[in-house]
This record gives structure tokens, sequence and C-alpha cells, in this order.
């Protein structure tokens, strides 16, 4: 630093405290040193901040009402420079977002990471890992066509469902008896404001919670080696976690240039011939509801309330399930087995979907 700039920094520095932030920062030792295997979590930080970046952009021109929504993201698509590019790689962001979070749970899950003392950083994850599928539930609706029109209409009556306050959820998100003027609004605010500013905050509290218990590093905890092998974030697991980031940065382009977001005719409440498909990430729910099992009234309630809510329950409460402090993956047979066996359940349903739907 030549001298002018040293002397701005000492000044900021003497009243804003940046080189121990910096300290604090970067200087957080990890036992067993940096891997690529924790780059997840920074990779979710990443996506998080490109989708508010995208997203603000976005609203400069969107317009979120039933009238003009669909005519705004037109506009955006067809009249605003790189603007297709733009809504894209937010539309695309938000599908690699809930990639990263499913790998991100798996990879902490497989090391036992979720133990004493990380518990608490699991369960304001598994919060996490909620809004994040709402934000995607939520931005699906925006644009205001027929896929995300009925989508979301499909998707409010399956939270219709729920016994005792299905009515209340299917009212408050709806904002009168059908989707509407009401419920493009009520979105919006979700979409836009109370979910992103959770996130903020919960993620906040992940971090701060994981500094505080410490990196639980590899599985293997033998504490002389892994003492021996200790290393600070700064550099190693910071250029590791930029890598990653460059990586799914340039896969979320390739996504948003090939696969750009199209519209289909604007929303009518009349479905025609036209038959609902949610986002991807929900296929699997839909097919499960298809199925016989699931078809009768009180199916319908198991297959999209009781399953769902026993998952989530299930998934706050794994901290406090496998307590035995054994961390290494091939000694938690019974834990690991039923982790793989709830991703390729989601899997095979999502994939029997497609091949029904392609013959
Ligand atoms: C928006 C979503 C999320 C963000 C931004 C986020 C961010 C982070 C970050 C930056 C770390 C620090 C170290 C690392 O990257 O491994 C971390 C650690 C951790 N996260 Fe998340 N996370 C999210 C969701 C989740 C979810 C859904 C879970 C589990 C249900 C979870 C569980 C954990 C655990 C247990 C650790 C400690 C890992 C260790 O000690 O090695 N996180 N998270």
């Amino acid at each position: 630093m030549n001298g002018v700039a040293k002397q701005i920094y000492d000044w900021f520095d003497e009243r804003a405290g940046l080189t121990e932030l910096g300290h604090k920062m970067l200087n957080e030792p990890m036992p067993g040193g940096s891997r690529y295997t924790y780059v997840f979590g920074s990779i979710l930080v990443y996506i998080f901040m490109m989708q508010l970046v995208t997203g603000i952009l976005l609203m400069f021109y969107y317009a979120p009402t039933a009238d003009h929504a669909y005519e705004s993201t037109q506009y955006i698509i067809h009249n605003v420079e790189y603007g297709w590019f733009i809504l894209s790689f937010h539309f695309w962001g938000s599908s690699v977002m809930v990639v990263m979070v499913v790998m991100h749970m798996s990879q902490v899950f497989l090391w036992g990471a979720y133990k004493k003392p990380s518990e608490l950083v699991w369960v304001v994850g598994t919060i996490l890992f909620t809004l994040v599928v709402a934000m995607g539930f939520t931005g699906y609706l925006l644009p205001w066509d027929q896929r995300s029109f009925w989508a979301t209409t499909v998707g409010i009556e399956i939270a219709d469902k729920t016994p005792l306050i299905g009515d209340f959820i299917g009212q408050f998100l709806r904002g009168g008896p059908t989707t509407g003027a009401h419920t493009i609004n009520r979105f919006f605010v979700l979409h836009v404001m109370i979910l992103p500013l959770s996130i903020m905050g919960l993620a906040t509290l992940h971090i701060y919670l994981f500094r505080k218990a410490g990196p639980a590093g590899p599985y293997k905890r033998d504490h002389k080696e892994l003492t021996k092998t200790s290393e600070y974030f700064f550099p190693r697991q910071v250029y590791k976690d930029s890598v990653a980031i460059g990586i799914v940065f340039l896969i979320t382009c390739a996504l948003a240039f090939y696969e750009p977001v199209e519209l289909l005719g604007e929303a009518t409440p009349e479905p025609g011939d036209y038959n609902p498909v949610p986002e991807w990430y929900f296929l699997f729910l839909f097919q499960l509801l298809r199925y016989e099992t699931f078809s009768g009234e009180w199916g319908q309630i198991v297959g999209s309330i009781v399953i769902p809510v026993a998952f989530m329950v299930w998934l706050i409460a794994i901290p406090f399930i496998f307590r035995n402090p054994e961390r290494r993956p091939w000694k938690r047979k019974f834990g690991i087995m039923t982790w793989a066996i709830i991703l390729l359940a989601v899997a095979y349903l999502t994939y029997d979907y497609s091949i029904t739907e392609i013959h």
C-alpha cells in the first residue's frame, strides 16, 4: 500500500477495526485443514447474494400486479438489454441453490457434523432449507403465465388439505377464494421481503453458531493428527471456496444461456388442456400423489401433509436422534442408509414422473 492509501486505511481501521475484523473472519482454525468437501456453505452464501442482486435488477422492471406481471416479464425478456439473461440466471439460480442446499446437508450429515456441539447449527439449517424451498415456490408464480399460475394453484390446494389449519394457510396465501390479484401481491411480499430477510437473519445466526461450535473437521477424530494438520480458513479454504463458486457461476451462466426462460400464455382462470407442472424439485411429491395408494381423501392428506411434515420433524430432530458421538460413516449404517433411501426415493419419484409424462 502506498502512503496515501495506507493513511486512508489506517484512518478507517482506527475507527472501524478493519484489521481485527479481517483476522476474526479469515483466521478461523480448521482442524484437519482445508478440503473441497467444505465448499457448499460458502457456495450457498454466494448464490443467495447473486439471487439478491439479480432479483433487485428484475424489480426495476417487474410490476407485481395481476394486470401487469406477465406483460412486464415479457418486457424484461424481449426489450430490456440482457433482461432475458438476468431473469434466466435468477430462475436457474434457484434450482442451483436447491441442489447445493441438498449437497450441503448431505455433506454435513455424512460427516456427522451436526453432532455435539453443532446441534443448533443443524436445527437453524433445517429452517433455512424450508425457506430456500419457499423462495422457489413463491417466485414461481411471479411471471404470471399458465405454468406459474396453475402450479401455484395446485400447490396451494395441497396446503389447503392440512388438517385444522389448512383453510387458514390457503386463505392467507391466496388472499381470497381463488388464485388472483391478492395472491400475486402476497407471493411478491413473501418472495422479496419476508423470506429473504428471514434467510439473511437465519444465515447470520447459522454462521455465528457454526463459529461458536467450531468446524467439525474430518470424521476421523485423531486429536494429535488434527492439530498437526490444522489450517486457517485463509488462504487455502478461501481458494477452494472461490474455485467452487467459479464453477457454480459458470454452470448457472450456461443454463441461463442455453435454456433461457420462455413464458407460456398469460395466466387465465381456465386451464384449457394445460396440465399443471410445478418446479422440478416438487415433482416427486406430485408423482407420489398420483399413486393409487394416495388417491383417496385420506391418502392425499397422508401424501401431501403427513409424509412431508413427518420428514421435516425427523430432519430437525436428527442431532437428538443420532446422539452417539461416533462420526465415521461406516459405523453409522442405519443413519446413512436412511439418508440414502430418502434421496433415492425422491430421485425415483422424479424419474417416474418424467417417464409417465413422456409416454
Ligand atoms: C441458505 C442455506 C444455508 C447457508 C447459506 C449455509 C451456510 C453455511 C456455512 C457458510 C457454513 C460454514 C462451513 C461450511 O461451509 O461447511 C455452514 C455450516 C454448517 N451448516 Fe449450513 N448453510 C445453509 C443451510 C444448511 C442446512 C439446510 C443444513 C442442515 C439441515 C445446514 C447445516 C450445517 C452444519 C451442521 C454446519 C457445520 C459444518 C461443520 O461443522 O463442518 N446448513 N453452513
